[in-house]
């Protein structure tokens, strides 16, 4: 019964871990993540049986509610869902004042804090019944503030939701009908979305997800903490891992396609470059979701009777790094972020569109990660300690 880290603080023993490579913040029933094995698993189904049977909107409810939807509950979910697709007209204006080329990450954490300016009547995070109301407009919303940003990088007109399409068909068709052409959904095209968003919906508590908590910790509404979880995926050592490695990628080819110079670049400290999409902090193995995606890379590119020389450039990168002793002995193997960027780009999604595709697909985990800590009857404000190691008390002196 005795609280180790309240007895330490209370005895004014403080423990540092940079980077908390070994400092658990939490129990959590979630999701199971094994990085020695390379095991994922949410709520105890493997990653790769969700990732080939289920629909997005199914996972989120797994994932936030604890169990698989029935038909039943899975269709009141769906509706419940996307009748809060619009997204208020006056937000229209904050799209008008961005820059046109403004990144489309910046443009959805501001527009997602925003919506606790318009949605005034889910803020309170001690009511179940506020909180579902704002899960649900958030995960109705996220695509539509998201098509969006992209229309507004491009000068197009938005695009209005359709609620009879399914949540993947929607984004997809918000992207790229326009007032003068509909857009022909292809479902090969709709199911490697879907399993896109699956392979990124959670991962317990990684950057983007202890931000969230961290930030409701202080009580902060369901909107603001997952804006700031926005942020946090938003860095390139986090989600934005997957439009710099397709950045990467590119540069390779136009420099000649030699992969072994940038693995040699990758080994010298001194260069500042990593392989982007290549690394992690838990998975000392092969990441599971980079195995699913370099598969459905496979099967999308030849339904789609696409060629993409960056597929066979990563392919080639992959193999020479992991055979290199450097990344052997480092385990470095390649992430989540190494592969998608060829699926989004066969898509026809622009680069600057990965990491919100990644907040998507993320959003359902952050929610639950939320709901879990407010469940928790021992939740305290998140507040890490540290050890001072500036100037020792001195008189003030005005500096001359
Ligand atoms: N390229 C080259 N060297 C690397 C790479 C890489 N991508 N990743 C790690 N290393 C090296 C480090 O230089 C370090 O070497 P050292 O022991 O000689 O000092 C060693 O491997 C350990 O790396 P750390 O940075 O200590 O590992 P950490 O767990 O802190 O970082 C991270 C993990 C941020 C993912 C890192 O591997 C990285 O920067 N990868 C590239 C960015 C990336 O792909 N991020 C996406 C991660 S998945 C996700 O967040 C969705």
């Amino acid at each position: 019964g005795i609280d180790i880290s309240k007895l330490l603080a209370t005895t004014g023993h403080i423990t540092i871990d940079d980077g908390y490579g070994n400092t658990g913040s939490t129990q959590s029933a979630i999701t199971f993540l094994d990085g020695e094995k390379g095991i994922l698993r949410y709520r105890g189904y493997p990653i790769e049986q969700l990732a080939v049977n289920c629909d997005f909107l199914d996972v989120a409810h797994l994932l936030i509610f604890g169990e698989l939807p029935t038909a039943k509950q899975s269709e009141d979910f769906r509706r419940m869902t996307l009748r809060h697709t619009m997204i208020h007209e006056e937000m229209r204006a904050f799209y008008g004042g961005f820059p046109r080329e403004a990144h489309p990450m910046a443009i959805l954490s501001s527009v997602v804090s925003a919506l606790s300016t318009f949605y005034q009547d889910s803020l309170d995070p001690n009511d179940p019944r506020q909180v579902e109301v704002s899960i649900y407009r958030l995960l109705a919303k996220l695509p539509t503030i998201a098509a969006y940003s992209y229309k507004k990088s491009i000068g197009q007109p938005f695009v209005y939701p359709q609620n009879d399409l399914s949540y993947s068909q929607n984004f997809l068709q918000m992207m790229f009908a326009t007032p003068c052409e509909p857009y022909e959904v292809d479902p090969d095209a709709v199911a490697a979305l879907n399993l896109l968003l699956i392979v990124h919906a959670d991962h317990e508590q990684n950057c983007s997800t202890s931000t969230v908590r961290m930030v409701g910790s202080s009580n902060a509404n369901l909107f603001a903490s997952i804006s700031a979880g926005i942020s946090a995926l938003w860095g390139p050592l986090h989600g934005g891992a997957n439009e710099a490695c397709v950045l990467m990628l590119e540069r390779i080819l136009e420099e000649g396609g030699d992969v072994k110079k940038f693995v040699n670049m990758a080994k010298d400290k001194k260069s500042n470059f990593r392989l982007m999409g290549f690394g992690h902090r838990v998975y000392k193995n092969y990441d599971p979701r980079c195995i699913i995606i370099k598969k459905a890379c496979d099967k999308v590119l030849s339904k789609l009777k696409i060629r993409d020389p960056l597929f066979d450039v990563a392919k080639e990168l992959e193999e020479v790094a992991l055979n290199d002793p450097y990344f052997i002995e480092r385990k470095l193997y390649p992430n989540v972020d190494f592969y998608s960027g060829v699926i989004y780009r066969a898509l026809g999604i622009p680069v600057q569109m990965f990491t919100v595709l990644f907040a998507m697909g993320r959003l359902p985990g952050w929610i639950a990660h939320w709901v879990e800590m407010h469940k928790n009857p021992n939740k305290r404000i998140c507040r890490p300690r540290q050890i001072y190691t500036g100037p020792a008390e001195r008189p003030f002196k005005q500096p001359e």
